[in-house]
């Protein structure tokens, strides 16, 4: 029974994370026909978090994206969720999800354990080529299944609208360029390939939809901080402009995921959101559509959410209250509160939807098996 779960979170932990982190921890009680995952973060200290890992929200919308896939890896192997338990943490991160399992004939995965392990994000440039809107309807309609969410997309067809978005998002992009620790953390999140110690859970820099020269730059940039003096003099801009814009511009769709409602969330709203991401995302993988999340907004949530702890100057401030105003007038995006975006398109002919993630880019998933 334990090897049946481990077989399931082998298959699981292909779930998508912020900077690749797999933050998360699984504690496995079988009985004889009954298995209970008890899902919680791996490393919930403030210490440890990462400035974009607000409150650890982002970490708990990965698990829940975890456990969104677990739930269809048990059902492809005939065990159907029982039950699910969500006790809320104080703080947040201390949270735990138990999902408990049992053997039931009729159940069948939503989507299949090939499907799971396929998904992936691309970062190149999409073609031109437009979604259907079909597609684009089935994709929205997933997000209908979950009441308290709601999803916006706009089209490259709607070109002011994608290069009004690219202008509201640069200062945002900019600000994490000149932002010590969130350029840390963005550097951090990456690993090249000549690097003396290769960390097996990266992001691999010729992942990331650039090319071999501002691949070297950020590498350069990383290796030797004392570079770093040259964002202060617009060493960056380049590549700030670059990111945000073939971002926006090099898909068929910009998109992003929001609570409708500006109540307080629960544990189980964040929840609903990791699952609602992940199981869009399948979707979309499912009709060979690729996308890639926009982490971007949590830079916003950051300061909205604690303002001493991105600690910016004044003007940095209100460069981020702007960028909160103008998306908030112009697309209805409340980037104050909890929200991711996303791009969505087509590869082109020479890319494979399956990406270039391997499988010794894990953390073992820690627990107990008992
Ligand atoms: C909350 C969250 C935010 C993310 N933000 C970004 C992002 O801003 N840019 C990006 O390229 N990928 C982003 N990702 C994707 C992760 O980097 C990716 O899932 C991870 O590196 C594993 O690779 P895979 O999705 O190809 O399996 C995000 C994922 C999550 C769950």
């Amino acid at each position: 029974m334990k090897d049946r779960a481990q077989s399931w979170l082998k298959i699981a932990r292909w779930a998508p994370s912020g900077g690749n982190a797999q933050n998360w921890r699984a504690e496995v009680e079988a009985s004889e026909n009954r298995v209970l995952i008890r899902l919680s973060l791996r490393d919930p200290s403030a210490d440890s978090r990462t400035l974009m890992d607000v409150e650890s929200i982002p970490s708990i919308i990965a698990l829940a994206g975890l456990g969104y896939s677990l739930v269809a890896a048990a059902a492809n192997d005939g065990y159907g969720l029982v039950a699910r338990r969500l006790t809320a943490g104080e703080p947040l991160a201390n949270s735990v999800a138990e999902l408990e399992f049992q053997a039931n004939s009729d159940a069948s995965g939503a989507y299949s354990n090939a499907e799971i392990l396929g998904r992936r994000t691309h970062r190149a440039p999409y073609s031109k080529q437009s979604i259907s809107k079909t597609n684009l309807q089935a994709l929205s309609s997933i997000v209908k299944l979950y009441p308290t969410l709601k999803i916006s997309m706009y089209s490259s067809s709607t070109q002011p609208a994608k290069e009004n978005l690219i202008s509201i998002l640069r200062p945002l992009e900019r600000l994490r360029w000149q932002h010590e620790q969130l350029l840390d953390e963005l550097l951090q999140e990456i690993s090249f390939g000549r690097e003396i110690s290769i960390s097996h859970d990266k992001i691999a820099g010729d992942q990331l939809g650039i090319s071999w020269v501002e691949q070297q730059m950020l590498r350069a940039l990383k290796v030797w901080p004392v570079l770093r003096v040259l964002v202060k003099h617009g060493f960056h801009v380049v590549a700030v402009h670059r990111a945000i814009s073939s971002f926006v511009r090099d898909s068929d769709q910009v998109g992003f995921i929001e609570f409708k409602s500006t109540n307080g969330n629960s544990l189980a709203d964040y929840w609903d959101f990791g699952s609602c991401f992940q199981h869009l995302w399948l979707e979309a993988h499912r009709r060979k559509i690729a996308m890639q999340p926009l982490g971007l907004p949590l830079i916003a949530l950051s300061h909205w959410s604690n303002e001493a702890a991105l600690n910016i100057d004044p003007s940095s401030a209100r460069r981020v209250a702007d960028v909160t105003n103008r998306l908030q007038d112009q697309f209805g995006v409340d980037i104050s509160r909890l929200t991711l975006g996303f791009r969505l398109g087509y590869l082109t002919d020479q890319q494979t939807l399956v990406g270039a993630r391997r499988a010794d880019e894990f953390h073992p998933i820690s627990g107990r098996l008992s």
